[in-house]
């Protein structure tokens, strides 16, 4: 949105598709945007339109349709010229022109919408509004956002109701989580952005030196702000729900941004932002500050970040609460994907050094089940991106029930290092594909030293404290051996890369290593594959096992060594071919084995940061091998540079 530089179509349109490039490392399927459409400035004051533009597949696909549009007049200046713009991930619907957003309320395009999240009640909304007359095009939850909003205005009961009221009343209707921008043709100029759940930032840029550093939130009154919103900006925001993803797309217009609270709702128009909450909730503070981000764009794109080892050593945001930790009747850790799997492999050593029960809880499980939560119960909330939904929600949960609450968080400002009571940032600079690698790492990193501060005070744990402690001094160096595999296992992967299924079987430390290497396969390089603990063997997963289908076997010298090889003799009993991660010196194992993958030993609870490596590795060789374009989502070059 510009005030006082015209600026042409064609500006805009680079400007938003620019941006949706920017997020486009990690994997989206359909992408689109909408722009004020109109051939001259006429426009302005009288024709209002909106014109869409969506296409299924990558962002360059959008950006040839933009050029194609015949009727699209891209030299025309605007004064103001506010347009929308949204990558997607099919979540409701196959990825398609007509299920990607900005999603409209109508044929006229009257209001349009782009949104982040899951809306939880949509088929009532859906059924609710086809019952007024609304036809529905999409299979989205969304689509039925884009008609209440169309509802409610022309339901209204005087003429004069804001885009802002309107998008309120729009709010309160929803259920689940969601970060919105709407625009629309009866409020040309004009741009509301509101969430709850799903994170938002707005980038504020101002070529006039801003008047000052904090938006007030209005409590429905109307004072503004004076200063000038690259809006452009805050919708490419909405494009993911990461923070440190969505700055990638904002950081080369301005370094200055408005993180929104849940509930606010931002408006913006002629070049005044305002922020609007319905009711003020204890704790909330009453205004917004603009905050200046320290990274460059540079940074973000060559994944430069500190080192992740030497920042973790102080667990600063937690020595305060160690006491209180110490007298907990248990320790909850609670996550989704990678986050989870980090608490599954750390929960032993937890366990083990700190002598308190350890659960560890998939989120959206953890709430389905309504569990017992108590005062005296510590919760830990990981998450890379410190924003993820069922994560943020669970937290909530338990703040409600008084439990201390603990964030194990990469990003600085996101909601979950906000609400939490206390926590560590593990610095391990931002996690830029979709396949969280060094975050996985750190955050187990993290959660051991956690265990080793635990102690420090118990004398009946010093030998044991300062061998992890010796371990992770070494890890670096050992970390650097196993990436020195490389070229050995992309020749494992031009092996399988044509298979349908790939098996990986531990136990012990190394379960973790299992479900994170399987989920890291499915993630990146669309092939199947499932992690089993191989205690369980017996109890069905053996069926699946002949010559053909390919095993992956974790078998470390630790105190599960026996029963790992117990396992691996079950599996070759079954003509199976195992291709063993194995002790780099472990010549038994690999007597029976198709071929190893030797890492270097290290302490037995951090070992599982070595022998997930390999895996990583394979996914991403996988994935090449099997033509995904991870040129953008490498994310396991920003894991090699970073250490
Ligand atoms: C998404 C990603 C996973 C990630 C999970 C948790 O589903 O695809 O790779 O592990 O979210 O993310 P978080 O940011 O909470 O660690």
């Amino acid at each position: 949105l510009n005030y006082h530089v015209p600026k042409t179509r064609r500006d805009i349109l680079e400007i938003l598709i620019k941006g949706l490039r920017r997020l486009e490392y990690r994997g989206y399927d359909s992408a689109g945007v909408g722009i004020d459409g109109g051939n001259n400035k006429e426009w302005e004051s009288n024709a209002k339109s909106i014109q869409l533009i969506k296409q299924r597949g990558k962002v360059k696909v959008l950006d040839e349709e933009v050029n194609k549009q015949q009727d699209l007049d891209l030299d025309i200046e605007f004064d103001v010229h506010l347009g929308i713009a949204h990558t997607r991930w099919a979540t409701h619907g196959e990825p398609s022109p007509v299920n990607s957003h900005p999603h409209r309320s109508d044929k006229n395009n009257e209001f349009i919408v782009i949104h982040n999240g899951i809306i939880t009640n949509y088929k009532d909304l859906k059924k609710f509004l086809e019952s007024k007359g609304y036809e529905f095009e999409s299979e989205t939850d969304t689509e039925s956002i884009a008609k209440l909003v169309k509802y409610m205005y022309d339901n209204r009961e005087n003429d004069d109701i804001s885009f802002a009221t309107l998008v309120e009343r729009v709010t309160q209707q929803l259920e689940g989580a969601f970060a919105l921008v709407f625009k629309s043709v009866h409020y040309p100029g004009e741009a509301v952005g509101t969430r709850r759940g799903s994170p938002l930032l707005m980038g504020v840029r101002s070529d006039h030196k801003l008047s000052a550093d904090h938006i007030p939130v209005l409590y429905r009154c109307s004072i503004i702000a004076l200063i000038h919103i690259l809006f452009t900006c805050m919708s490419i925001c909405l494009c993911l729900c990461f923070y440190y993803v969505a700055y990638s797309a904002v950081i080369e217009h301005t370094n200055r941004v408005i993180f929104l609270e849940d509930d606010d709702v931002a408006a913006v128009s002629e070049g005044r932002l305002s922020i609007h909450r319905i009711k003020r909730t204890v704790g909330d503070y009453p205004a917004r500050a603009i905050q200046t981000l320290q990274m460059e764009l540079q940074q973000i794109m060559k994944g430069k970040s500190s080192n992740l080892i030497t920042h973790i050593l102080t667990l600063g945001g937690l020595k305060d609460h160690i006491k209180e930790i110490q007298r907990c009747r248990r320790l909850i850790l609670i996550a989704c994907g990678t986050s989870f799997h980090a608490g599954v492999a750390t929960r032993q050593v937890l366990e083990e050094l700190t002598e308190l029960p350890v659960m560890v809880e998939l989120a959206s499980d953890f709430l389905d089940r309504n569990t017992p939560v108590f005062r005296d119960d510590v919760c830990f909330f990981i998450s890379q991106s410190g924003e993820t939904a069922d994560t943020l929600m669970a937290l909530r949960y338990c703040k409600e029930r008084g439990a201390l609450t603990v964030g194990i968080t990469n990003t600085v400002g996101s909601s979950i290092s906000r609400e939490t009571d206390c926590g560590v940032h593990i610095n391990a600079g931002p996690e830029v594909g979709v396949a969280s690698t060094k975050a996985y790492t750190s955050q187990f990193v993290a959660l051991v030293m956690f265990a080793l501060l635990m102690c420090d005070d118990r004398i009946s744990m010093q030998p044991r404290r300062r061998e992890v402690i010796q371990g992770l001094r070494v890890l670096p160096d050992l970390i650097k051996d196993v990436l020195n595999l490389d070229d050995e296992i992309k020749v494992l992967a031009e092996e399988l890369y044509q298979q349908k299924s790939v098996l990986i079987m531990g136990r012990g430390y190394h379960y973790a290593t299992c479900l994170e290497g399987a989920l890291k396969i499915k993630e990146i390089t669309y092939m199947h594959s499932e992690g089993i603990l191989a205690g369980e063997l017996k109890h069905g997963p053996l069926a699946l096992v002949d010559k053909l289908m390919p095993v992956i076997m974790i078998i470390m010298r630790d105190h599960t060594y026996i029963k790992c090889q117990n396992a691996l003799q079950q599996v070759v009993a079954r003509q199976g071919r195992p291709i063993v991660i194995c002790d780099k010196d472990d010549y038994e194992t690999a007597k029976n084995s198709s071929r190893t993958i030797r890492v270097p030993h290290c302490v037995d609870c951090l070992q599982g940061i070595l022998s997930v490596i390999p895996l990583q590795l394979l996914s991403f060789h996988l994935a090449v091998l099997r033509g995904y374009d991870v040129s953008r989502i490498n994310k396991l070059h920003f894991s090699i540079s970073s250490l």
